[in-house]
């Protein structure tokens, strides 16, 4: 048995390793600095109780993104020499954010080991490789992300730091090959296990779905499906699930080999990023299809995000989460007595608010960011909840979740088919969607992001906004110069929001202008960009006269969008005519 020595190595603090909404991301070329990853990883074991550390067993996995496979060798080291008990790692370092939460609460190691935390090695849907992003972020024992004490303590610690410890002896692990590997050090025994990616994800999905069912409708000749991992994780469990699972065709998985750079690509499931599953779902209006498939879905990098697609239709992520939250209890075994509460981010639609009040359900409404979600499924207030910006999720984990965001769309199917899938004609998703808007009235909505804008340039537009809101008439008179057939701003101001279980406040969670037929216009700055500043504009309005709810999306906002624009004065500030991405 290998025997190692632990090292401490002098360093010096690096600026900026301040974590945002989902942890440190940066480029690649800022993490290879010599002792960048390790200042934060130390700085990260020096911000959690001792006995998180010393005699615990942590995850390190990710996306497997480019640097991945060095981090986890330079975090398993720093792990041994902080006197970490055992390190467990997804074969090949793959493990989804989502697999990641289920291992933390679900697996159990042979001894009877569960894990307490886990670093995530993931810049979500920001592009890979040696130019492009890195990003780690620390989840703890509920399997969500650290709140804010803690990254603020780590924040701290990597301003202050001075030495690190690391068992620069230890020989690097296998991590292509399942076993485990046991060493010694100082301190007694410490393991490296590497498991299936995918076993405990998958038990868990067969826990909350009901697969024969699905598997039905899959095999129905009249159901066609087709998946797009986007070159990312979710290819390690599309083919266990969709393929080996639920009997789909193995060609129906696009972009299921995950690649350190994804291809070259961008793995963002959008209307922009997920080009070849948006041309295949009849989509793009210069590659016209034949015959599409019935469902298409793609996930991001790390899988937690999620787009669903029906034939030549685009779902919205605030309409999906609504639709699933009102059939969940008739279609997901998981939820057959009934939800806990629902739950939205700030600039979701507020379709699920509808669906809520309908149901009669709890509802909450927090700000961007998983972790908010979190603390509600910790204190059983919330059973579905969603985001504007792809991610939907449950409390079977505390991250967001694609691939059971599509298994809860093809559980809807199956539901809304069980008695036509011999005849001749299936629900689509798009009758789904349809039938959804004539019961609850349709929330149009659209999503302009600005990326990369000068740092200054976006801090002065929102100091603008939120000295212009202050002043309601002067809002409404601006308006009423650009449109008058927009209606008035009844309310507006920055969204701060109180904790309902634990009180803390967050505060400049973004600016809104709420209109008095219902319509939102939302400002606020992303916080998971690594380079300048990203501004999002979120367009919203609502439409209960079901003769009305077919309208194209782009027309029915257009005079939302110019007031919009108009009233932010974004090229004046920015020097954009138009966002870099509209979803
Ligand atoms: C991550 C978070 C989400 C958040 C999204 C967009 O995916 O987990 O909760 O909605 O980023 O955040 P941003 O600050 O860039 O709008
Ligand atoms: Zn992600």
């Amino acid at each position: 048995m290998v025997v190692f020595k632990v090292s401490r190595v002098e360093t010096t603090p690096f600026d900026g390793q301040k974590p945002g909404t989902s942890g440190l991301r940066k480029k690649v070329k800022v993490f290879i600095q010599p002792n960048y990853l390790h200042n934060f990883v130390q700085s990260s074991f020096n911000a959690l109780t001792s006995e998180k550390v010393r005699g615990a067993t942590l995850v390190v996995s990710g996306d497997g993104r480019y640097f991945s496979r060095d981090a986890i060798q330079i975090i398993t080291k720093m792990a041994a020499a902080n006197g970490v008990r055992r390190i467990w790692i997804g074969q090949n370092g793959l493990l989804s954010t989502p697999a990641v939460s289920a291992v933390i609460r679900e697996r159990v190691g042979a001894d009877g080991s569960r894990a307490t935390g886990a670093f995530i090695l993931t810049a979500s849907h920001n592009p890979g490789g040696p130019h492009e992003d890195f990003g780690i972020k620390y989840n703890m024992e509920n399997g969500g992300p650290a709140p804010e004490g803690i990254t603020n303590k780590i924040y701290e610690n990597t301003t202050t730091i001075k030495e690190y410890f690391i068992a620069e002896d230890l020989p690097d692990v296998d991590i292509t090959t399942i076993g485990v590997t046991n060493f010694t050090g100082p301190e007694g025994p410490f393991d490296v296990e590497v498991f299936d990616s995918a076993s405990d994800y998958v038990k868990l999905m067969k826990s909350i779905f009901d697969f024969e069912s699905i598997r039905k409708l899959l095999s129905s000749p009249k159901f066609t499906f087709c998946y797009d991992a986007l070159h990312g994780v979710a290819g390690a469990y599309a083919k266990r699930i969709f393929v080996e699972e639920l009997g789909a065709q193995e060609s129906s998985l696009l972009n299921c080999t995950p690649k350190e750079d994804f291809g070259g690509g961008h793995p963002d499931p959008n209307l922009t990023y997920a080009k070849e599953l948006v041309a295949r779902m009849g989509l793009s209006k210069s590659e016209p299809q034949d015959e599409p498939p019935e469902f298409g879905a793609a996930a991001d990098g790390d899988a937690d995000r999620n787009m669903i697609l029906g034939k030549r239709f685009f779902v919205t992520p605030s309409d999906s989460v609504a639709i699933i939250a009102a059939n969940a209890v008739e279609a997901i075994p998981y939820f057959s007595s009934g939800l806990k509460g629902v739950a939205r981010s700030m600039p979701t639609s507020a379709a699920l608010d509808v669906v809520a009040k309908h149901l009669n359900l709890k509802f909450f409404e927090v700000p961007t960011g998983w972790k908010f979600f979190g603390n509600l499924m910790d204190a059983g207030l919330c059973s579905v909840c969603g985001e504007e910006s792809f991610g939907t999720g449950s409390d079977h984990i505390r991250e967001k979740d694609g691939i059971w965001a599509v298994l809860a769309w093809l559980s809807i199917l199956a539901y809304k088919n069980k008695d036509k899938l011999g005849g001749d004609k299936l629900v689509t998703v798009e009758d789904i969607v349809v039938q959804h808007w004539a019961t609850y009235g349709r929330h149009f909505y659209t999503r302009y992001d600005y990326e990369n804008v000068d740092a200054g340039a976006a801090k002065e537009l929102m100091a603008y906004l939120v000295k212009l809101q202050s002043s309601l008439s002067e809002v409404n008179q601006i308006i009423k110069g650009v449109r008058s057939d927009v209606s008035n701003v009844a309310h507006a101001d920055e969204f701060e929001y109180k904790d309902p279980v634990d009180g803390s406040i967050s505060s400049h969670q973004g600016i809104r202008y709420l209109f008095e037929d219902g319509s939102r216009l939302i400002f606020r700055l992303s916080g998971t960009g690594s380079e300048g500043a990203t501004i999002r504009l979120y367009i919203e309005q609502y439409e209960r006269d079901s003769s009305k709810t077919g309208k194209p999306s782009h027309e029915a906002l257009a005079p939302l969008v110019e007031v919009a624009l108009k009233l932010s004065k974004m090229q004046e500030f920015t020097g954009r005519s138009s966002p870099t991405v509209i979803t």
